[in-house]
Parts: structure tokens; C-alpha cells; sequence
């Protein structure tokens, strides 16, 4: 049976990334670099994308193969035009026991303050921004676009004000580009809004081909707990789901936590039950796969439920990818393969 289903390493399948759109009103150089992503460049036609029956067909089908968690991703997801009721429709998925799943969804803020009230009234529960800093020029140069921190902080606000609480904020930590927006950063958060934000900061990952990544741009999580902790003595939490991805801190004064996310530092590939569906429904089971799975084709054919599931449950079972795990030993040249690009297949 579905709770039953686990890959080659023993993992099961918990969590499902949905891609809602390849487009971001963004350039961030770690991600979407301008000089690749410029008015050339081709992004998928709408009748590509999968429509919200089949991104919601695919949710519920996964449901039954133990998906307790649905998260939507880009590029940018509130580009997608009337995500509000996508998140409607899912928020109607339920799992075997008639609970709904965890529904929750990554922006970058950029459009937050227009939308959160929309996106709470159709059920969206829970949401994760991302914002590398609060220095308006250092932002600037990062989003690379001139889009103003204010308008980000005033989406987070916003959100808050419509009952998004918790919130979580992802900074993705560049050395000598962003650290020192580190205190900064964890300061403003704490200060300003306690336990109902969780600052993550997440090392510098070498997904996709065009971010030129290299191991020195990488802040090891353990040298950010050193500065932070200087600051304000930090104690270690549990995690409260097997699998996540952060490890959780509370500063010890009880104004909230932090999370450190160190896919590079400190891979954790041992229990990631994640899969991921990129904007026309090729399914990933790995953020740095090379190729995907073709569910729109099934979906497109006429393809059963029964058949969708037994075809998913097959590849699921046959899953091995552990990237993180192996980058820096032997195997690793053989995945340097061209890898899958973030904005397209989603955080
Ligand atoms: P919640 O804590 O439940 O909100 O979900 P989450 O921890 O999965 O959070 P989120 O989607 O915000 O992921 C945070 C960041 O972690 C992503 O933007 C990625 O940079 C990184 N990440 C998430 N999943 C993976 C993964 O499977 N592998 C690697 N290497 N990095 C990941
Ligand atoms: N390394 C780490 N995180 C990244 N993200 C995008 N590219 C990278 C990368 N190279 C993060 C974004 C956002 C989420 C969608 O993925 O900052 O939080
Ligand atoms: Fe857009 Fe997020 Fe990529 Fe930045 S990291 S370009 S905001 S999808
Ligand atoms: Fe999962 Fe791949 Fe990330 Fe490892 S590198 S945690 S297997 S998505």
C-alpha cells in the first residue's frame, strides 16, 4: 500500500514541489544570472504548463502515495495568473485519512503585500519568503532588477497582518556578497517579529549550470552559528518532521529561532522524501537531476488514475538520487551531467 512506497534508500515520498511557472520578475545571479536570462531567452508558452486540473489531479494522485505536503515554486508562483485559485483547489486535496495536506508556498515577496489576503481566504496555510538582505543596495544588486527591499518587508508585513504566522525567510548566504547582512538580518527578524518569523539561512548551492558556483562563495552554517551566536546565545531544537531540511536553533532569550539549511556542509540526503514537478509536469527526484519523468505525457494520454499512480509508485521505488551526499567524492563526475536549473523545476 502507499504507505509502504520507498525508494532504494528506504525513503518515502512526503513531499511534493509544484513549479507553477518558469517566469520570475527577478534576475538573482545565483539563480535566473541576466547575461543567460535576458529578453532572448525563451520561457515556456502557456500551453505547455500544466492547467490547475492536472497540477491538481497530480496532487491528489500523490496524496495516495503518502505526499503529506504540497509546496509552490517557481520562478516567481504569484506570476501565475490566478494562483488564488489553484491554492483553492488543492487546499480541497485530501490524504487517505480525509486530513488535508500541508499547503504552503515560496515567493519572493515581490508581489506579497497585493496577494496574501487572497491567497489566506483560499487556503494557502503556511508561507516561506525569500530575502537576502535588507541593505536596499546590497538586495538591489542581488535581485539585480533595482526591486526596493521595502516592498518585501512591506509583503512580509502584510502577510502577517493576514494571519500567515508563522512565516519563514530564506536568505541564501553568498560570502562577500550578502554575509554581512547576516546580523543585520537575524536582528531585524527577531526583533520585530519574534516567533512569528523563522530566519533560514541556506548555503550557496551549486544546482542548475549557470550560477558559477564555487566552494569559497559558500558561508559554512557553522561559521554563521559562531557569529550569531556571539550575538545572541543560541540553543539546539529537535526537528519536528523527519526529513526537513533545517536544522532549528532558538535564541535563548525566547525571541523565536533560526534554521540552517547546509545541503553543502552538511548534506542530508539520508531521509529526503521530496519529489519534484517542473512547470510542464516532468517529474524530478532529485533538485539535481538531469532528467525528468514525463507525467504530462501520461496525463495528456488518457493515462488512468491507477495508471499514474502505478507509474509513479515504479520510478519512485527505483529512486537512488542522493546528489548532495556524493558532490566532492568519486561518483561526483559522473552526475556533472547538465543539471536541471532552479527557476525552472522550484526551491
Ligand atoms: P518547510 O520547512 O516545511 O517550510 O519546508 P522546507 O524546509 O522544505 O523549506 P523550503 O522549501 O523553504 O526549502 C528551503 C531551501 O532549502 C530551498 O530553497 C533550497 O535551497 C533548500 N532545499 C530544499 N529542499 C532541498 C533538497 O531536497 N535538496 C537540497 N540540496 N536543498 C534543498
Ligand atoms: N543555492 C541555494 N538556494 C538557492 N535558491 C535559489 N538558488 C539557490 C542556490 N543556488 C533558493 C532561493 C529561494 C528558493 C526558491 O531557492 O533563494 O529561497
Ligand atoms: Fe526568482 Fe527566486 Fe530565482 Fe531569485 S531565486 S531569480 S526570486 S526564482
Ligand atoms: Fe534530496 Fe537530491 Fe537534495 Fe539530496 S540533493 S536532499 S537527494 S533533492
Amino acid at each position: 500500500s502507499a504507505d509502504l512506497l520507498a525508494d532504494t534508500l528506504g525513503r518515502p515520498l512526503r513531499d511534493l514541489r509544484i513549479s507553477v511557472t518558469d517566469r520570475c520578475n527577478f534576475r538573482c545571479s545565483y539563480c535566473m544570472p541576466k547575461e543567460i536570462f535576458d529578453n532572448r531567452y525563451t520561457f515556456l508558452p502557456h500551453a505547455q504548463l500544466l492547467s490547475f486540473e492536472e497540477i491538481t489531479r497530480v496532487a491528489r494522485l500523490f496524496a495516495g502515495l503518502g505526499v503529506r505536503k504540497l509546496r509552490l515554486t517557481g520562478g516567481e508562483p504569484l506570476l501565475r495568473k490566478n494562483l488564488e485559485h489553484l491554492v483553492e483547489m488543492l487546499a480541497g486535496v485530501r490524504g487517505p485519512d480525509g486530513e488535508p495536506l500541508d499547503l504552503t508556498l515560496t515567493t519572493n515577496g515581490s508581489l506579497l503585500a497585493r496577494k496574501a489576503a487572497a491567497l489566506k481566504a483560499a487556503g494557502l496555510k503556511r508561507l516561506t519568503v525569500s530575502l537576502d538582505a535588507l541593505d536596499d543596495s546590497i538586495f538591489q544588486r542581488m535581485n539585480d532588477v533595482g526591486f526596493p527591499v521595502a516592498d518585501v518587508l512591506a509583503g512580509i508585513d502584510q502577510a502577517l497582518q493576514v494571519g500567515f504566522g508563522p512565516i519563514k525567510v530564506n536568505m541564501v548566504v553568498k560570502r562577500g556578497v550578502n554575509d554581512s547582512q547576516v546580523l543585520p538580518m537575524a536582528r531585524y527578524f527577531r526583533e520585530r517579529y519574534g516567533r512569528q518569523a523563522t530566519l533560514r539561512f541556506i548555503e550557496f548551492m551549486d544546482v542548475g549550470a549557470t550560477n558559477g558556483w564555487c566552494l569559497d562563495d559558500v558561508v559554512p552554517s557553522a561559521e554563521l552559528l559562531g557569529r550569531i551566536g556571539a550575538e545572541w546565545p543560541l540553543r539546539p531544537l529537535d526537528a519536528v518532521v523527519a526529513g526537513e531540511t533545517a536544522e532549528r536553533w532558538a535564541y535563548a532569550d525566547g525571541l523565536g529561532e533560526i534554521g540552517l539549511i547546509s545541503s553543502v556542509t552538511q548534506a542530508f540526503c539520508h531521509d529526503c522524501n521530496r519529489a519534484r514537478l517542473s512547470t510542464e509536469g516532468q517529474l524530478f527526484l532529485c533538485l539535481f537531476g538531469s532528467r525528468g519523468h514525463d507525467l504530462r505525457a501520461l496525463l495528456r494520454g488518457g493515462a488512468s488514475d491507477d495508471e499514474i499512480m502505478g507509474a509513479v509508485a515504479q520510478i519512485w521505488s527505483a529512486r537512488s538520487d542522493r546528489y548532495s551526499e556524493l558532490r566532492g567524492s568519486a561518483t561526483f563526475a559522473e552526475s556533472s551531467e547538465r543539471r536541471v536549473e532552479m527557476h525552472y523545476i522550484g526551491g
